[in-house]
């Protein structure tokens, strides 16, 4: 498991990596400029149990730079890369996205080819992940003669 924490609340879990998401200098403009560091990144912890990691040691500072504005219009999209990235460094074959927002870990494994599935509280927001995968499966569907995504329900969930 990988998730994105607060580093001002009790870490909860058993955590092998704790990351640092180098968001990029124009990112964290705000709070007291006397007394504050710019908080221009994001701590990301890495499950003890997420198992062995693609690729070579790399360094714990993530340097993907933040979506200055937001394309889809959701007010935390995480850049694709990064997503990417990180699907891909734990060798994730199936990924679940509890907080899955506008749907950026989705279009990650779209590209990636990893199945996937996300929940998202907000209708506008899953409506928007849901054009931004379908969109990402058009664009590989291009290259590769691929199944049709299949969009679930929760049972006795209005569709
Ligand atoms: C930090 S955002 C995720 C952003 C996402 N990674 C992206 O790139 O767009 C967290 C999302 O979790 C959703 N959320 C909050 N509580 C939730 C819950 N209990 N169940 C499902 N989604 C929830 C919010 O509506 C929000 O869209």
């Amino acid at each position: 498991m990988v998730a994105f924490c607060s580093p001002y609340v009790p870490l909860p879990g058993d955590w092998r990596n704790v990351l640092c998401w180098n968001k990029g200098a124009h990112v964290g403009g705000g709070g007291d400029r006397d007394t504050c560091w710019k908080r221009d990144w994001e701590m990301i912890c890495v499950s003890r149990h997420a198992g062995a990691l693609a690729g070579g040691r790399d360094s714990a500072v993530l340097n993907f730079t933040s979506l200055f504005a937001k394309p889809s219009g959701h007010f935390a999209e995480k850049p694709v890369a990064l997503m990417e990235y990180l699907v891909a460094k734990v060798q994730a074959k199936r990924v679940l996205d509890p907080f899955m927002g506008s749907g950026t870990t989705g279009v990650a494994c779209v590209r990636l080819g990893r199945r996937f599935v996300g929940i998202e509280l907000e209708p506008k927001y899953f409506d928007i992940a849901v054009k931004r995968i379908e969109r990402a499966f058009e664009d590989q569907a291009l290259f590769a003669d691929l199944p049709k995504p299949e969009q679930m329900t929760f049972e006795g969930a209005e569709a």
